[in-house]
């Protein structure tokens, strides 16, 4: 390669951000803000408090937790060593990560249920595509130490609250019990034996799975592997009576909490710690990667991790694909924030004025602006019409004098005289609330 080229490859990874990334840029995150809010509010308003985990954990974390036979775990981890030769995973998702913290932090010692909500980021080696990508943003519910189904009902009507006070509309809600290991075990069998008569014809990665987890090739996305589904057993003719009882349960209670579901029995979940009822929340209108939210309960998941036989259960929520669900249904985002006042000055005595007063300002709440560029007069008017200020003030010499001058209002250059004394942050704040 000649130095050119080589240079020229050396810049593109300098200022090309990698696949299957995003930039959330200043002019978006009003949408990131609206949504991480409404979320926080409601996760508030069950009892949830936050926590947060390092965006990294010790790799056998996953691979116990999340599971060996996963995807997740067996194509798409950020795996690297670190300088001491340990091998470090940066969390393809947030559940791992608050059952390894609750259980080292002692928490599952306090009052029971214990209610946690997170936002993080979440790294996965996957092919990008619309909704798809490699590094991701959720947030995410997971309680502690219930086994009730009044426990799954409320953290599916948690969800569905979220959703709905977003204005999100048309969204399904699929909900589905995988049973318990006992009755997994039977279940497993009859798939084992039916899926074994296409052997031949099945996909590599399904023949893998036959042995250790059948229930996954429920989920294949081949032609030839997803036509065996339709006759394929279905967990929920395999339920103990205890599992059975639990699922009607969960039903009833989102009957009465008018959450509307429809049951599939065709939803196995691609993360290897959920028991009983798993659940999805789809829409239909952002294309292939349709699922917003996607949860269930983890009865043996704290134990596998080194705890107590605690149950959990949880979901997290894509927070890129809710957000293209609400931008797709024209939905109101909490309107951008915009700055109060722009304060112009002429020169450099003026301009300290300038900057005392925007402190002042500043100090009280406002979001006040003044040259820091050393600009002439004319290129800060016009900076403050870029930044969309609601008000502008221009400080020469008498204004500085006199203590009084114009508050020019930006959208019709209408001008009311203020005096710029204690009064001056009171009269601001009432020519603001008017235009609002
Ligand atoms: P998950 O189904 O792997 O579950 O992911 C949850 C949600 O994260 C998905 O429904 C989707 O909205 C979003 N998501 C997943 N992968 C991607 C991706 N590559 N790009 C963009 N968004 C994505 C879990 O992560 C479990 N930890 C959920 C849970 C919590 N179960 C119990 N507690």
């Amino acid at each position: 390669m000649q130095k050119n080229e080589r240079n020229n490859k050396k810049m593109e990874l300098v200022t090309k951000k990698p696949r299957g990334t995003e930039d959330k840029l200043p002019k978006e995150i009003y949408k990131w803000h609206t949504v991480e809010k409404i979320a926080r509010n409601v996760a508030e308003a069950y009892g949830c408090k936050e926590i947060r985990t390092p965006t990294f954990e010790h790799t056998e974390l996953f691979q116990r937790g999340v599971g060996g036979t996963t995807d997740v775990v067996q194509k798409e981890m950020y795996t690297f060593n670190d300088k001491k030769g340990r091998s470090i995973t940066l969390k393809p998702e947030g559940t791992a990560g608050a059952v390894r913290a609750v259980i080292e932090n002692g928490l599952l010692n306090d009052a029971l249920p214990l209610k946690t909500y997170y936002f993080t980021r979440c790294f996965r080696y996957e092919a990008p595509q619309s909704g798809r990508l490699r590094e991701f943003n959720q947030v995410g519910i997971e309680y502690f130490g219930t086994a009730s189904p009044a426990a799954d009902a409320e953290v599916i009507a948690l969800a569905n609250d979220i959703i709905k006070s977003l204005g999100v509309k048309n969204i399904s809600i699929e909900i589905n019990s995988i049973g318990c290991p006992k009755c997994r075990a039977e279940y497993h069998k009859a798939l084992k034996e039916y899926y074994s008569q296409y052997k031949d014809q099945l996909c590599g990665t399904c023949l893998e799975r036959l042995d250790r987890n059948p229930m996954r090739l429920l989920d294949c996305k081949s032609e030839i592997c997803s036509s065996f589904k339709k006759d394929a057993p279905m967990i929920l003719d395999y339920l103990c009576d205890d599992c059975r009882e639990h699922f009607e349960n969960v039903k009833k209670r989102l009957d009465v909490l008018g959450v509307s579901y429809t049951v599939n029995p065709l939803i196995v979940r691609g993360l290897d710690y959920y028991t009983n009822t798993v659940f999805e929340f789809i829409s239909n209108e952002i294309g292939s990667q349709g699922a917003v939210c996607a949860g269930g309960r983890y009865n043996g998941l704290v134990e596998e991790i080194g705890g107590n036989s605690v149950p959990g259960l949880g979901f997290a929520m894509g927070l890129e694909r809710i957000i293209m669900v609400m931008e797709n249904q024209k939905l109101e985002f909490e309107p951008e924030k915009k700055c109060d006042l722009y304060i112009a000055s002429f020169d450099d005595e003026t301009s300290i004025y300038a900057m005392e007063l925007v402190q002042k300002l500043r100090e009280e709440g406002f979001w006040a602006e003044c040259d820091i560029s050393g600009r002439s007069f004319k290129a800060q008017m016009k900076y403050a019409n870029k930044i969309g200020a609601t008000y502008c003030m221009v400080i020469g010499g008498d204004e500085m004098n006199t203590k009084s001058a114009k508050l020019k209002r930006m959208s019709d250059g209408t001008e009311t005289p203020v005096t710029l004394d204690d009064k001056f942050c009171e009269k601001l704040n009432t020519m603001i609330l008017e235009i609002v």
